[in-house]
């Protein structure tokens, strides 16, 4: 089999020798090998590929002779897996590098991972016996999923990964990591070797999605395999070493009656929600970042009608449609050469051609405003999106400067006619700062009074108080609006009963 070390150190054939530099493989290689190796007695040889077992027979690492680093461990950091020792680290180092100068990595790349994480497991547990390691079967179990996890995976993130229960993971350079779990931000024990390593990891990161990271093109969005999003921002515009963030993406994902559980909405308010959707209202779903936008607009989705053909059109796909007549369409960032670019306007110009129902925008930023309007007022209600603004005002002016610097060179008041003629509600969500998020505003688009949009609110979250534990202490609230201005529209899709029911029960 390929990748075992050789009997003989004349027996390695091509499959041993190293990677050339240019190979994919070789950023793993290098990743593999921290500026200062370990002495070895064979440091001077300069076959690189020679196998491991001809320096076999000798003592274990030295244990460091400097102090372990003390490690202050405060409330506030998620210890995740074992904490490990100084000792470990370069216990690990050096086997690391007998695995790298043993196998060549660019065949393993073309493995499965099941199987090249057997190759590997096989030969790191043969380094062990004949380096004379003295470790725990449990010490070694985690060695090789470590080690597993440098050479096949995102190192010391996948335990991260792995975990379903954390929505954001931020690395900010090789010692800090942050993740959101629960709606708070949290620090981590995890930690990378260096900035090397991390850089490493984002550059496979990126190249999944045929993009690099490097000094002249620093800043790049890529994707995860599970679908996760992922922003590398790497020196020397961030100062303190690579920095990546994670938007991990939720299999499961949550919907209203989870919302509810939660207490981000009311009963009577989640069941409003459900009618807007279901008579065909144009909503956009305002909200800060990892307020709960993305969530509470595939919730709505969910009361679309399963004849319906429905265009969905985001920069990385999140939203899970449950309907049988979707088409999802995805933007995509310009090439290594700048070519190739296409716009979310792009995406939701072509939707019109395409004979949509709904349109689904996942975040309306930019000049694509003009375009949903448009689709909204042409037939097309329905139709849905998210952006980011901070109260359903700031909503409609944001959708306002969005046409303004897309060029469309309209007068305001056409500009705010527009929004008034197609936009029916904003769903407001934020994230209060105990980590909850909440539905805080449902309001409706009503037209126009002079220069100006006129909107009313349904639904309030108002803010009690907080709790000694720094919960904050709030309640939905109605503003006793009996008829709202979708009515008709609800009473046409045959549910102004129960809009009229829900909204009673809201006001007791
Ligand atoms: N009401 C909620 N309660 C608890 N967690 C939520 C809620 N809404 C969203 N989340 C979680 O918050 C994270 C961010 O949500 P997302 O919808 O992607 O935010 P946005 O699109 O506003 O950036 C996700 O992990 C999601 O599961
Ligand atoms: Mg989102």
């Amino acid at each position: 089999m390929f990748g075992k070390r050789p009997n003989t150190p004349g027996g390695g054939g091509s499959g041993f020798s190293k990677a050339p530099a240019s190979t994919p493989a070789a950023p793993a290689a290098e990743a593999a090998k921290p500026a200062a190796k370990p002495a070895s007695p064979g440091a001077g040889v300069a076959v690189k590929a020679r196998p491991a077992a001809t320096e076999a027979p000798r003592r274990p690492a030295p244990k460091p002779a400097a102090a372990p680093k003390p490690k202050p461990k405060t409330a506030a950091v998620e210890t995740v897996g074992a904490e490990r020792s100084a000792e470990y680290y370069e216990i690990k180092t050096t086997i690391f590098n007998a695995l790298i100068d043993t196998i060549d990595l660019s065949q393993l790349a073309r493995l499965d991972n099941d199987t090249a994480a057997e190759e590997i497991r096989d030969i790191v547990t043969e380094i062990i016996s004949i380096k004379n390691v003295a470790m725990s079967i449990a010490e070694q179990e985690q060695l090789l999923q470590d080690i597993c996890n440098d050479v096949l995976g995102y190192g010391p993130l996948e335990p991260l990964l792995a975990r379903d229960d954390i929505a954001d993971i931020m690395v900010n350079g090789a010692g800090d990591v942050f993740i959101e779990v629960a709606g708070k931000v949290k620090k981590t024990n995890i930690k990378f070797r260096d900035n090397a390593q991390l850089m490493n990891i984002c550059q496979r990161i990126v190249s999944q999605v045929g993009r690099r990271v490097d000094e002249s093109s620093p800043i790049c969005d890529a994707r995860l395999a599970d679908g996760s999003r992922v922003n590398v921002i790497a020196p020397p515009l961030s100062l303190d070493g690579p920095t990546l963030t994670i938007r991990k993406f939720k299999k499961d994902k949550l919907k209203l009656s989870n919302l509810v559980d939660f207490g981000s909405v009311s009963p009577e308010g989640a069941r409003i929600l459900e009618i807007i959707g279901a008579s065909r209202c144009n909503v956009l779903i305002s909200g800060g970042t990892g307020s709960g936008k993305t969530t509470l607009l595939n919730c709505l989705t969910g009361f679309i009608g399963e004849d319906e053909r429905i265009i969905t059109c985001e920069d990385a796909a999140e939203l899970q449609l449950q309907q049988p007549h979707v088409v999802r369409l995805e933007t995509r960032p310009p090439n290594l050469e700048g070519q190739g670019q296409v716009t979310m306007r792009d995406l939701v110009k072509n939707c019109l051609r395409m004979r949509p129902e709904r349109i689904i925008v996942g975040e309306v930023r930019g000049p694509e405003a003009f375009d949903l309007l448009q689709a909204m007022n042409t037939g097309h209600d329905g139709s849905m999106g998210t952006l980011h603004a901070n109260s359903p005002r700031e909503a409609l002016s944001r959708i306002e400067s969005m046409i303004t610097m897309g060029g469309y060179n309209l007068p305001t008041k056409t500009i705010r006619e527009m929004i008034s003629g197609s936009i029916d509600v904003i769903i407001q969500a934020a994230r209060l700062r105990d980590g909850s998020r909440k539905i805080t505003h449902v309001t409706e688009v009503l037209g126009m009074e002079g220069d100006v949009i006129i909107t009313q609110d349904l639904f309030l979250y108002e803010i009690t108080g907080e709790d000694a534990q720094g919960d904050i202490d709030g309640r939905h609230v109605s503003t006793g609006i009996a008829r709202p201005n979708f009515w008709d529209r609800a009473r046409y899709f045959g549910l102004e009963g129960a809009l009229a029911d829900a909204l009673e029960a809201a006001e007791a």
